[in-house]
């Protein structure tokens, strides 16, 4: 029975191990070979919790080899928990794949769900009778998806002549076909131009608001994450680092803006609250906490002392946030 309170997934003490065969060398037989094996084991998930509450669009981060595909074939079924329990819509998805399956929807970037030989049009026909979907219903549905991810020009051309962002708009109106409470988007941007991107997103976030559907999206384009979260869940070596807001996470690891000025005459500033981080000749960036000063009285402190020529206010970056995360393995607690 699929439960309508509490989180739509919920996932506790999750791990999954990969045992990959490593060979003895020597010019052995096969016997001796197998009976010496060795086996190096893969925690590729190592005791992951976290939930998802029903109409959350939840960016799902983290570096190459993380954890977060494995972590998405366990929410869809795909592959099954060494330890731990994942629950979706009441459902334990390894056991009751079918039935998960009507509940989720999933896009994997990498590797295409379609029917590589047919038309679009007929892979969007077979995915309409894998899930029963009516078919008046299914013609408005797809209409609708068809319109809105511009699909039309290329609707009866086989999957395999599609250029990259046309395959992925047709994985995503797939996906969308059956109207899922919950998608999985295993980097749906990727290798796409900048139009194509925005396209993407603009659908993902027009099927969070409008159509309600539960989203978790891993993506490596932080714009992705910029435009459409507001909560990130981010993982490394198969642990969570960080899971929480992003606005949350800015004002609490980078409570700073920089202000960016250049001057009539290369020298340095100095003037109080503000901390000269980098000079580059006559340009200048100038580093405040903007909880204690407000930018309008830092740009005054400026230009009162200094001969200033132009000045921009520059925000912290989401990319440096999550490089550090990255690389210190989590946050220290508590602002730098
Ligand atoms: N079937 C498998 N057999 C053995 N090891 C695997 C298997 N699938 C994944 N791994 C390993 O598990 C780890 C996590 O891989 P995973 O694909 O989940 O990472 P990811 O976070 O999705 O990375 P990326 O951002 O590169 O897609 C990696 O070390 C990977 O080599
Ligand atoms: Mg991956």
């Amino acid at each position: 029975m699929a439960s309508d309170e509490g989180p739509l997934v919920d996932v506790v003490g999750l791990v999954k191990e990969f045992r990959r065969v490593r060979r003895v060398p020597g010019r052995l037989s096969a016997i001796r070979t197998f009976l010496n094996r060795e086996q190096d084991v893969i925690r590729a998930v190592d005791d992951i919790s976290f939930s998802i509450m029903e109409g959350e669009l939840i960016g799902f981060l983290g570096p190459n080899g993380a954890g977060k595909s494995t972590t998405i074939k366990m929410l869809t079924g795909i592959l099954t928990p060494t330890a731990g329990t994942v629950s979706v819509a009441g459902r334990d998805p390894s056991r009751e794949r079918r039935a998960n399956a009507a509940t989720i929807g999933v896009v994997f970037g990498q590797r295409s769900q379609l029917w590589w030989d047919l038309p679009l049009r007929e892979s969007f026909r077979a995915v309409r009778d894998l899930y029963g979907v009516p078919n008046g219903e299914g013609d408005r549905r797809q209409a609708e998806l068809v319109e809105l991810l511009e699909m039309d020009d290329f609707l009866d051309a086989p999957v395999r002549q599609l250029s990259l962002g046309q395959r992925m708009r047709g994985d995503l109106a797939a996906a969308m076909l059956y109207r899922p409470r919950l998608l999985f988007l295993d980097e749906p941007t990727v290798g796409l131009d900048v139009v194509a991107k925005q396209r993407i997103r603009e659908f993902v976030g027009h099927t969070n608001t409008e159509s309600g559907t539960t989203i978790l999206i891993t993506t490596h384009d932080l714009e992705d994450v910029e435009r459409l979260c507001r909560r990130i869940v981010v993982i490394d070596h198969g642990r969570v680092l960080y899971d929480g807001g992003l606005a949350e996470l800015m004002a609490h690891y980078a409570p700073y803006r920089d202000l960016v000025v250049t001057l009539a005459e290369p020298h340095d500033v100095d003037v109080p609250s503000l901390e000269q981080v980098d000079r580059n000749d006559r340009r200048v960036t100038l580093r405040f906490r903007s909880d204690k000063i407000k930018a309008p009285e830092a740009i005054a402190a400026v230009t009162a002392t200094h001969a200033v020529v132009d000045l921009s206010v520059v925000e912290p970056r989401l990319e440096d946030v999550i490089a550090r995360i990255y690389t210190e393995r989590g946050l220290p607690d508590g602002p730098p």
